[in-house]
């Protein structure tokens, strides 16, 4: 799903803005990161929005995504044809392009034959599209049907060996397509696509960190005034970021909360006062209820209860922290991303209030909520820490679940076994930074490679038998999950080297009395989560 259209964000009144008409992509947002990388806004919507409420947003251009249907189906979703008389470029992906041969007077085909996957492509006239491209390159396809005629007074520049017309430019009438997919990194030369489209645009660029800052700003003090506002830190880079933005616009009207629910990973609790603490200008309140919370989830096994019972409780313990610190505050500040908006599928305010960042967030919440990454993509929002000087420790830090350690201990939560997880996921994560594979620690020129995303470790609630020192020993085993990623929509489990793998182990079973196995996870998502709740 994609945001709703019909509420312009700051973002697309202060930026020049492409509209990525959503036909059911699986790429969408991929399209949308390509643009902002290429330093023009873009944003999501849905395919069949009206051509009014679309150019009610003063697009630079439109960007039609590939999606699963072929035309030809019964309920083939399509562009209101208006916006191709409204004097608006626009490039389609894919389906994309089959809607624009189709709605102007070119023919799609059923081939016969798909294409999918690496496939050779050959470039026979540049055009503006593929201007200073190879005449011969590898693109990625994933289709059925193919345009075999342009649409009328637009010409050829590429084809396959199925795809006749593989790509097709009209400058005069402001249109582009390809059959395959820029937006994927398959395609090597799939971001000049997106210049060489925004080029042709016109389109200022400007979406720069520096310039996001500048809107955000203006966003927040607009939005709160002279009220007061509270915000919540997980130690994660969102909430840090957000705060940081909040700082840099309201800061004189900011209390942070830190809740330390007890589910934190070791010494996270004392690295967050580190960084927002005595030495940073934020007021800070930490707020210690681990026992709290704890009680809240005795006898508690359904991850998704724990999930709604940490949700409330952390609300909870805000509304008495900003009535006890922060003035009354009215606001809450939250770090809710771009795909957030985007999975929630609406655009909407009001809607986004119940889309729950930390679990879920009760219906009755006392706040409205502040939410200056909203229209961010995640390496936007460390970008944009990067920019407002927060330490590198806390913009790279790995992705951390709200519920934290209570979706990583399966079953019930209890003291004795988050202190057992948590002393082995303190060494998982102390030898992968020895071994360079975290970015947090990782030098700043380490590159973005071989990286994990996330890693920790999880405690099942099986026993399982081992001889430790002529002993038999009857005690418990973790799952260690290493994974690569680039947005947590996909994972692939990391490919730790043997010995690394063999160090952590050791260590961990030598180390942390009660533990005597374990186990890697070797599963990608899907099909698999990267939490194992
Ligand atoms: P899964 O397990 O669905 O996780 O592959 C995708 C990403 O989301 C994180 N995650 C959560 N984050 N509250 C959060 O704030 C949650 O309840 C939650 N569950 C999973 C997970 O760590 C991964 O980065």
């Amino acid at each position: 799903m994609a945001a709703d259209p019909r509420e312009p964000s700051l973002e697309s009144r202060t930026f020049d803005t492409v509209l990525v008409l959503d036909f059911g992509a699986q790429y969408a947002q991929v399209i949308a990161r390509r643009v902002r990388e290429c330093h023009v806004y873009s944003e999501i919507v849905p395919g069949e929005t009206p051509a009014a409420e679309l150019l009610a947003r003063r697009p630079v251009g439109i960007i039609l995504s590939g999606g699963p249907k072929s035309v030809y189906a019964g309920h083939a979703p399509r562009p209101d044809p208006a916006i191709f008389d409204a004097g608006v470029p626009i490039l389609g992906i894919c389906y994309g392009q089959q809607l624009i041969a189709q709605a102007l007077g070119g023919e799609v085909a059923n081939t016969g034959i798909a294409e999918f996957g690496r496939t050779a492509l050959d470039v026979t006239e540049p055009g503006a599209l593929l201007a200073g491209q190879p005449v011969s390159q590898t693109v990625w396809m994933s289709h059925n049907d193919a345009v075999v005629r342009p649409p009328e007074g637009a010409r050829v520049l590429a084809a396959t060996r199925h795809s006749p017309a593989a790509a097709f430019e009209d400058p005069v009438r402001g249109v582009y397509g390809v059959q395959y997919h820029p937006e994927v990194s398959h395609t090597p030369r799939g971001l000049d696509v997106f210049e060489a489209f925004l080029t042709a645009t016109g389109a200022r660029r400007t979406w720069t960190s520096h310039s996001v800052i500048e809107a955000a700003v203006a966003d927040i003090r607009a939005q709160v005034g002279d009220g007061a506002v509270l915000c919540g830190l997980s130690g994660g880079v969102d909430s840090a970021v957000a705060a940081a933005l909040v700082a840099e616009a309201v800061g004189e009207q900011l209390t942070c909360v830190f809740v330390d629910h007890g589910l934190l990973r070791h010494d996270e609790a004392t690295q967050v006062e580190e960084a927002f603490g005595a030495s940073s200008s934020t007021r800070l309140v930490t707020v210690d209820a681990a026992a709290r919370f704890l009680d809240r989830l005795a006898g508690v096994t359904d991850p998704e209860e724990k999930r709604k019972r940490i949700g409330t409780e952390f609300i909870r313990v805000f509304e008495e922290a900003a009535r006890a610190h922060a003035g009354d505050a009215a606001f809450l500040v939250q770090g809710t991303l771009y795909p957030d908006v985007i999975e929630s599928g609406h655009g909407s305010a009001a809607t986004i209030k119940s889309h729950h960042n930390v679990g879920g967030l009760p219906e009755d919440m006392e706040f409205e909520l502040v939410e200056p990454l909203r229209w961010l993509f995640k390496d936007e929002v460390r970008r944009v820490g990067e920019e407002l000087g927060l330490p590198r420790e806390i913009v790279w830090r790995q992705p951390f679940p709200g519920p934290g350690l209570a979706v990583r201990v399966i079953g019930e939560v209890s003291a004795e076994r988050l202190a057992l997880l948590r002393a082995a996921d303190r060494i998982l994560l102390d030898e992968l930074r020895r071994a360079g594979l975290d970015r947090a620690t990782a030098g700043p020129d380490a590159g973005d490679t071989d990286f994990v995303w996330q890693s920790f470790a999880v405690l099942p609630t099986i026993r399982s038998v081992g001889v430790q020192g002529d002993e038999r020993t009857y005690g418990h085993p973790v799952i260690l999950r290493a994974v690569t990623s680039e947005d947590a929509m996909t994972a692939d489990f990391a490919r730790i080297d043997y010995d690394v793998l063999e160090r952590i182990a050791g260590r961990i079973i030598n180390e942390v009395p009660g533990i005597n196995r374990v186990a890697y996870d070797v599963t990608s998502k899907p099909p698999g989560t990267i939490e194992w709740e």
